[in-house]
């Protein structure tokens, strides 16, 4: 018998940026494209596993047999993602925008003849990794986010894996030179408790394959 290797197990992606409204017409973004967490989704589709997509405002169409939630700010992705667990395995692939508008306009803000630009207050965003990660009873046996740096990168890949209590970060440097962000291929290496591997550069479908053969395995282990 053929089993696949995710049969009976559901796994959580998130994807895309998040928009944060400024006020009804306005908002604070970022260059996501979304491409690597539905890869993602569909990988895991294709390994047997029941799959829920979380994803921000992305151009891409929802996946074909994978229940897809499509979200716009931060704090919807957090309640669309509590609302999706438990799963087995959860794959945070989202850009998730650190900060929001502290308060947003009820109505669009108009330049008041001043000539001085209105100030916005940004605040803190709910790190959705971090509260799943952190979470007593929700959280996924195998957690797994990622890390888009310009600099620093197995660093901060380290220290992520601590503070959010992740298993693994995929770290990846998204460097305008290097053309992931919004590409078809990608750069990254593993980075888990027992080191980080290097991986060669594949197309983002081949990355999402790899990363879902390997957390089938660790699942299994
Ligand atoms: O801290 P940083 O944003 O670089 O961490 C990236 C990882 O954390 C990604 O897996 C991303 O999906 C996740 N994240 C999150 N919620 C946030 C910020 C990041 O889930 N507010």
């Amino acid at each position: 018998q053929n089993r696949l290797p995710l049969a009976g197990k559901h796994v959580l992606i998130t994807s895309g940026p998040t928009h944060e409204p400024i006020d009804p017409v306005r908002y604070i973004a970022n260059r996501s494209s979304g491409k690597q967490g539905h890869a993602l989704a569909v990988a895991a589709y294709e390994a047997g596993a029941r799959v829920t997509l979380v994803s921000g405002p992305v151009d891409l169409a929802d996946p074909d047999n994978i229940d897809t939630i499509r979200v716009e700010s931060a704090a919807d992705m957090l309640s669309a993602v509590k609302s999706c667990l438990p799963a087995d395995i959860a794959i945070m692939a989202a850009a998730v925008a650190d900060w929001r508008v502290a308060s947003e306009g009820a109505q669009k803000i108009k330049k008041d003849g001043s000539g001085k630009p209105p100030a916005l207050g940004l605040v803190e965003n709910p790190d959705i990794l971090a509260t799943v990660g952190h979470h007593e009873s929700l959280r996924p046996k195998l957690l797994i986010g990622f890390a888009a740096e310009t600099q620093n990168l197995i660093d901060n890949a380290r220290s992520k894996l601590e503070r959010k209590n992740a298993d693994w970060i995929i770290a990846n440097d998204v460097s305008p030179e290097t053309g992931i962000m919004g590409g078809d291929a990608n750069t990254v290496r593993l980075v888990s408790r027992d080191g980080v591997e290097d991986w060669p550069e594949m197309d983002k479908a081949e990355v999402a394959r790899q990363i879902v053969a390997r957390a089938a395995a660790a699942l299994d282990e």
